[in-house]
């Protein structure tokens, strides 16, 4: 019934030129995974660097951890959702180079909200069978790692967080100026992102017969 709606919206946004958008669905994941990917920057950046050895550092490994192990979940819930339901077409007057830039930008960025994730799993898997996460959970660990994997893998780690970073803050560039200078129509696939001018933005994703990206 809803793929039948939004097959129609798309149908009818081709006729009267409005912009196509993500679900509420896949606008809901992008913030949410937004939102704890800065509170792990946070918790990281205060054990690493800030606190010193401690209950308290424990308790903030603790919750590193944990919010990096739901980060990973959500993110293969997220991308098993983008596969079933197709992001929306591109405006077909963006350049080629800009959608490519687009597409593997955010290929990355899916990338390394997994890898990261799992570094990090691999870092601690030579302290034992389990890793406490909050709540008393234990998290099982990856068997078999010695204890120089593991700090390869914690290097490997950092290594990535910084990557991270680097392409987070080439994507909110993009998203800025695809919102303030190009104003072809990209930043407002992603609300509250929306025009200045006075457009119909529309659901795209997930339209029967809807192209995929690139
Ligand atoms: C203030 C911060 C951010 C802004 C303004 C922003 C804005 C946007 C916009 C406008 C899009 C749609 C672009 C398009 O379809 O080509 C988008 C998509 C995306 N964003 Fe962000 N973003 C932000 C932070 C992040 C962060 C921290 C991540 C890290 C994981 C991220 C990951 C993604 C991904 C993976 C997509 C593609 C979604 C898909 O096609 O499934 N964004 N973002």
């Amino acid at each position: 019934m809803d793929s039948m709606r939004e097959g129609a919206a798309l149908h009818d946004s081709r006729q009267s030129g409005a912009l196509l958008r993500y679900s509420n669905l896949a606008v809901a994941f992008h913030w949410l995974v937004v939102v704890l990917l800065l509170t792990q920057l946070w918790l990281g950046f205060m054990f690493h660097r800030v606190l010193d050895e401690g209950p308290l550092r424990v308790e903030y490994f603790t919750w590193h951890k944990t919010v990096g192990a739901t980060i990973l979940v959500l993110v293969l819930i997220r991308l098993a959702y983008r596969l079933i339901n197709p992001p929306p077409p591109y405006p077909e007057e963006m350049p080629d180079w800009r959608r490519q830039a687009a597409v593997w930008s955010h290929r990355l960025l899916y990338l390394m909200t997994i890898i990261v994730p799992l570094t990090g799993l691999i870092a601690v898997s030579d302290r034992g069978p389990t890793t406490g996460l909050a709540g008393g959970i234990q998290l099982p660990t990856v068997p078999g790692i010695s204890e120089a994997t593991g700090d390869l893998s914690g290097d490997v780690h950092m290594f990535l967080v910084w990557a991270t970073i680097a392409l987070v803050v080439l994507h909110v560039a993009a998203a800025f100026y695809e919102q303030f200078l190009a104003r072809c129509g990209v930043a407002y696939r992603m609300p509250p992102l929306r025009p200045s001018h006075h457009q119909p933005v529309v659901i795209g994703q997930g339209a029967k017969g809807s192209p995929r990206e690139g």
